[in-house]
């Protein structure tokens, strides 16, 4: 059998240590691997490489990606036919995708196109928002650094009394910011499945300064939302690839806290930092029994499916129903801890 492997969609830690276990469990099934560069992209343009245990050598601590990434989508810029011709010129007889829902969606709908592809599915996504599984790939160290950054963020609050905002990201999903909230003990967290209330935020603000607490700590969701729907402009600026660029809701915040609390405030965009740096053993740890059960999967026959972490097991769940929609927070959870901090 000889299986194309690619990366798409924006990276994360541990997405090597996750290409590394597929090497060696196609290895083990003496199974050929084909390297797709950059993505879907890589696909269109026959852009391919050895994949081999030499590839992977000394990556499991290494973030990115070896085989390189890009947000292309083939039904996004009609070349679906290139993909088709390609993957049959290379005589590949499957994919494996690894990617978070718009990577994970192509293969879904290449599956399901008249000339169909077979492929299983690797999440992975800072964002944690595939509905699918409990985890992606490379959340768990998007977490480690948002935590870190609260807890650097701290000394510098209290010595200067001010409020900090950190704004991290997510997209549509507050996976990030109530995770490193709760464990970096921020005193507000701002998700977008909740649009926020400015003016609830600055009685609080202000109710903690009288009581004598001298700094507040804030941790934004960059898709969180006001209430009164400000702010919304910023939400049309899209990359080349049509997504709608997130980021600068911290500005916002910290403009109107300074206003009506005035408090002295600063904000610290973590933008791509959470993206990089050594992922975490948790990560490396998933990322192995991921890349594994794929190519298992691929033995089997099981296609148009992804791996999926339901508690502490594997699965394989359909690729349509484990992207049917953005996986939210636990709501519950998240009124809990509000009513607790
Ligand atoms: O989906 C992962 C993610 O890191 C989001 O959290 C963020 O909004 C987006 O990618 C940023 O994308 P780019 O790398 O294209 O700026």
């Amino acid at each position: 059998m000889k299986i194309g492997v690619l990366t798409g969609g924006g990276d994360s830690p541990a997405i090597n240590a996750a290409i590394r276990a597929v090497v060696y469990q196609a290895k083990a099934y003496d199974f050929e691997l084909t390297g797709i560069r950059n993505g879907w992209a890589g696909l269109v343009e026959a852009n391919f490489s050895p994949l081999t245990v030499d590839t992977v050598e000394g990556t499991l601590t290494k973030s990115g990606t070896v085989l390189g990434t890009s947000r292309t989508n083939p039904f996004k810029t009609n070349t679906v036919d290139k993909v088709v011709e390609n993957f049959n010129k290379e005589k590949l007889d499957a994919l494996i995708a690894i990617g978070g829902d718009d990577t994970l969606g192509v293969l879904s709908k290449l599956h399901h196109n008249d000339k169909p592809i077979n492929g299983v599915g690797i999440p992975q996504t800072i964002d944690n928002d595939i509905i699918g599984t409990d985890y992606a790939i490379g959340f768990d160290s998007a977490v480690t650094i948002a935590t870190d950054a609260i807890d650097k963020l701290r000394s510098t609050a209290e010595s200067h009394h001010r409020v900090m905002v950190l704004e991290v990201m997510g997209r549509d999903a507050g996976h990030i910011s109530l995770r490193s909230g709760v464990a970096g003990g921020a005193h507000v967290i701002l998700v977008p499945e909740e649009d926020f209330d400015l003016t609830e935020i600055c009685k609080f603000l202000k109710k903690r300064k009288e009581a004598g607490k001298i700094y507040s700590i804030i941790v934004v969701a960059e898709g969180a939302k006001p209430k009164d729907g400000m702010q919304m402009a910023q939400r049309e600026v899209k990359d080349q690839f049509g997504h709608v660029m997130l980021g600068g809701i911290s500005s916002y915040l910290v403009d109107e806290i300074e206003k009506c609390t005035k408090i002295e405030s600063r904000l610290t965009i973590l933008g791509h930092l959470q993206r990089g740096g050594v992922p975490t053993s948790f990560d490396r740890f998933m990322a192995t029994r991921f890349g594994v059960r794929a190519v298992k999967m691929v033995e089997k026959g099981a296609f148009d499916q992804m791996v999926a972490l339901k508690g502490k097991d594997l699965f394989a769940v359909g690729l349509k129903e484990g992207l049917a929609k953005t996986k939210p927070i636990n709501m519950d959870f998240y009124q809990q801890i509000k009513m607790l901090f």
